[in-house]
């Protein structure tokens, strides 16, 4: 595990944002498994500016991200497609048609989990897969249990997830209960892997992800068994270590 620390929250999101770039630079047509939600804002925020000064070309990626909220469309505020298009695709010359993302409009879950996990695999792998991770140690949606899933999936939120992510929503019964998520073994099948956390709320589940059992109870500790994982955490993320 490469573990690199950063002052604060910028410094963590240009440190991710030259590997990302790197990764780009180095095999133009990569596939990269991308995140949403508050940590990977910075880092997209890099990746449009270097876009826009010419160091960066998106014209043969392809991208995969790892979930979305059951039940909000692509035009939903909130959805997932919706940040992606709006903090990162809408800004670079990437081709939408190979952008994917979970159809949070598709009422059959099962349909639509062997439908994702197909779309992964004719992707051929992917190459980069960037998390953030969740403050009860989730990744992608794949929240604390008893075992980890290995493909895409739909998952109830936990409690503590609701109350994380109605920061974004107007009120909390709005969150959704459901999310399509890849798997565990999605995950662990990227070819490397950019883990960033920012933040004091975060540094308990960062050090039991690092220095703690590999269990599903906490879903980021299976990145000790992966060979290629890079951490970028802030000074108040990495207390703990
Ligand atoms: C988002 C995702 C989640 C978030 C995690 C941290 O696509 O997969 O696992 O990365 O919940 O969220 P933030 O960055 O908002 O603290």
């Amino acid at each position: 595990m490469n573990f690199y620390k950063a002052k604060d929250y910028q410094d963590m999101s240009r440190k991710a944002a030259a590997i990302v770039s790197a990764q780009i630079i180095l095999k133009p047509d990569c596939v990269l498994g991308l995140a949403t939600g508050s940590s990977p804002v910075g880092l997209y925020e890099r990746l449009v500016e270097q876009y826009r000064s010419g160091d960066l070309d998106f014209s043969q990626i392809t991208s995969v991200n790892l979930d979305e909220y059951k039940g909000l469309g692509p035009d939903h505020e909130q959805s997932y497609r919706k940040f992606m298009d709006s903090h990162l695709f809408d800004h670079v010359n990437i081709d939408k048609a190979r952008t994917f993302v979970p159809d949070g409009l598709e009422e059959d879950s099962e349909k639509e989990c062997a439908r994702y996990d197909s779309i992964v695999e004719k992707t051929g792998g992917v190459d980069l897969q960037l998390l953030g991770l969740g403050n009860n140690g989730h990744i992608g949606f794949n929240e604390p249990g008893d075992s980890f899933a290995y493909g895409t999936h739909c998952v109830e939120l936990t409690k503590s997830t609701i109350e994380a992510n109605k920061r974004f929503f107007a009120s909390e019964d709005e969150v959704p209960k459901f999310a399509y998520t890849m798997g565990i073994g999605n995950i662990m099948h990227a070819r490397k892997i950019l883990l960033i956390v920012s933040g004091k709320a975060k540094a308990q589940a960062l050090k039991d992800a690092l220095q703690g059992p590999v269990t599903p109870q906490l879903p980021a500790s299976i990145l000790q068994l992966h060979q290629n994982v890079f951490v970028v955490a802030d000074e108040e993320a990495a207390q703990l270590l």
